[in-house]
């Protein structure tokens, strides 16, 4: 039997929770594209049709899914899926053991309900409006990591990585609920 991949969602989130102000991201972090590029090489990576419209000419050695409702659409490099489960079964049909939501917002909320674990930059700006990131709620959340950096001549904005893997609710026990 196929084990089903982790599912890790991956992405740069404003302190106000947007990760776009709907034009693009909005900062400039050659640190956070490195911890991007770092964490992705090589992986199965699933990515709503726009955000991997941004992205042409990115993909290396990655194996892109991407996220859309047209049966018909070609892209350039990677297969289309129409869900995140089928983007799950396609990734454990090809051995992947994590796949890799890169964004945007909606494929981030199509995969968060479904989500293991959370690779986030938390972003020292504040945007207003924009492109939102799921919430994520801390009952559900164990921070297991945290990098902080401070802003410097080539970081407009301080930043910090941080890891989150969500609690299990706990096992039922044997015969049931009470
Ligand atoms: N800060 C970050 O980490 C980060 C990361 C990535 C992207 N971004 C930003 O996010 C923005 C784009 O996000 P977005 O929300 O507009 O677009 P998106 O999530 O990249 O792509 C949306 C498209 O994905 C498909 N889709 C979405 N949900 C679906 C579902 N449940 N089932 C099947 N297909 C589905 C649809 O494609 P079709 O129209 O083809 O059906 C939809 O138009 C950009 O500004 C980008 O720069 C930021």
């Amino acid at each position: 039997m196929t084990s089903r991949p982790v599912l890790t969602l991956i992405a740069a989130v404003s302190a106000d929770g947007f990760i776009s102000t709907g034009t693009g991201v909005p900062w400039h972090l050659p640190r956070d594209k490195e911890h991007f590029r770092r964490i992705t090489r090589g992986q199965w990576l699933l990515l709503g049709r726009r955000t991997y419209e941004e992205m042409t000419g990115w993909f290396e050695d990655h194996h892109p899914l991407i996220l859309t409702r047209s049966p018909v659409y070609v892209p350039p490099a990677g297969e289309i899926v129409s869900s995140v489960a089928e983007a799950l079964m396609v990734a454990a049909a090809g051995g992947a053991r994590e796949l890799f939501v890169c964004g945007g917002g909606e494929a981030y909320a199509a995969a968060m309900p479904s989500a293991d674990r959370l690779i986030l930059t938390h972003v020292d700006s504040l945007l207003g409006s924009g492109v939102p990131f799921p919430t994520v709620n801390s009952a559900e959340w164990l921070q297991t990591s945290r990098q902080d950096f401070q802003a410097d001549s080539t970081h407009a904005q301080a930043l910090y990585f941080a890891t989150y893997e969500r609690l299990k609710p706990p096992a039922q026990p044997p015969g049931g609920a009470l």
